[in-house]
């Protein structure tokens, strides 16, 4: 069995109960396959604030390094949303852990479970058979240029910069994806207008080079907003910046039928982060109604990416495979042929999984 050492850190409104579940499957599938997992807990944003006034302490940095892994809920609270002017906030723990650990990509797999093709708002016909792998790039964009004021605090800037080595390095992780997949890339930019994304084009059409078995596709991120409703199929492996990244999935995870099916893996230089893409959520936080699957999945992501234990991550997404086969949903995932007794809690979805694990 393998040794390994996970932080989790639960976060704010409903990352602290779906997290509970997805370190509840860690604790099964290491009993069940002989692994050693030990565990410790750390804070951020909102809750972390209210602590010890940083979004992210530096003891939060510290463990983060030292651990094997890392199991993240969500940042987040309605009380910043409404406060533009707050200088201290959730999501800043976020960003500066991504920065602080070297994360630049941003795995988002848009995983299709066939029991849900009538959970979503687009046709059935048109998702079948859609599985697409979203490279978002992390740690640079608009997200960690300068911010600015003007003296008269009449205008605002965000600088929007990317240098050619962090293209690179994002590029050829999703290159080297695509080859083990469907062998198609598309790289997504607005470089019909912008000069990040007219390097970013230069620098993806040169790593192309070094892949001449995948093919390449370059779209402009309007195009691929509409493409991706359009027609999901066409999509295997998307490469783009941060923001059209964080944008373009969010889209997408209509395709899986909710935010609450979506996982993602952040990997980069030194511990992988792992997290639902879903936020704090806090119209539901509190109520048992979250769905805990999106943990879950970043749990099956954790065990292959950085365990590399394939069987033991099969098993978890085969869990989720059987409760939704089962006839099993929470409350976000439910349609109108849903039997109504087997529209669950948190808690309840969590134990299921559990049992069918
Ligand atoms: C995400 C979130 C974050 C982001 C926020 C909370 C900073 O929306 O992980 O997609 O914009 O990256
Ligand atoms: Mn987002």
């Amino acid at each position: 069995g393998l040794k390994k050492h996970i932080l989790v850190i639960p976060g704010d409104g409903i990352g602290t109960e779906v997290t509970t579940w997805g370190k509840a499957v860690l604790e099964k599938i290491a009993k069940d396959f002989g692994h050693e997992f030990t565990f410790d807990e750390a804070l951020m944003g909102h809750a972390a604030i209210e602590a010890t006034g940083s979004p992210l302490p530096d003891e939060t940095l510290a463990k983060a390094k030292a651990s094997d892994a890392i199991l993240f809920g969500a940042i987040g609270h309605i009380k910043y949303d409404n406060d533009p002017t707050a200088k201290v906030r959730p999501e800043q723990g976020l960003l500066a852990i991504r920065k602080g650990l070297g994360l630049y990509a941003n795995l988002r797999p848009i995983m299709l479970f066939d029991e849900l093709l009538n959970a979503s708002s687009i046709r059935p016909e048109i998702l079948k058979g859609t599985d697409i792998l979203f490279f978002r790039e992390l740690t640079g964009d608009v997200y960690f240029g300068e911010k600015k004021r003007s003296a008269d605090n009449n205008t605002a800037s965000d600088l929007m910069v990317y240098s050619r080595y962090e293209v690179e390095r994002i590029a050829v992780k999703a290159y080297e994806a695509a080859r083990l997949r469907g062998k198609r890339l598309c790289s997504v930019d607005k470089a019909n207008v912008l000069e990040t994304s007219r390097l970013w084009r230069e620098v993806v059409q040169e790593v192309a080079k070094r892949y001449p078995d995948v093919e390449t596709e370059h779209m402009f991120v309007d195009n691929a907003a509409m493409q991706l409703i359009k027609n999901p199929k066409k999509f295997d492996v998307v490469v783009t910046a941060n923001l059209f990244g964080d944008i373009l999935t969010d889209e997408a995870s209509q395709i899986a039928g909710s935010m609450g099916m979506l996982a993602s893996a952040s990997i980069g230089d030194g511990t992988g982060f792992f997290e639902p893409i879903h936020g704090s959520a806090h119209d539901i936080a509190g109520q048992d109604k979250a769905n805990p699957m999106a943990s879950i999945l970043s749990v099956a992501l954790m065990l292959e990416i950085s365990f590399g234990l394939q069987e033991e991550a099969k098993r978890v997404t085969n869990a989720i495979d059987k409760v939704l086969k089962a006839g099993y949903r929470t409350g976000d995932i439910a349609d109108s042929s849903t039997d109504k007794s087997k529209i669950l809690g948190t808690t309840a979805m969590g134990q299921k999984i559990l049992e069918l694990l």
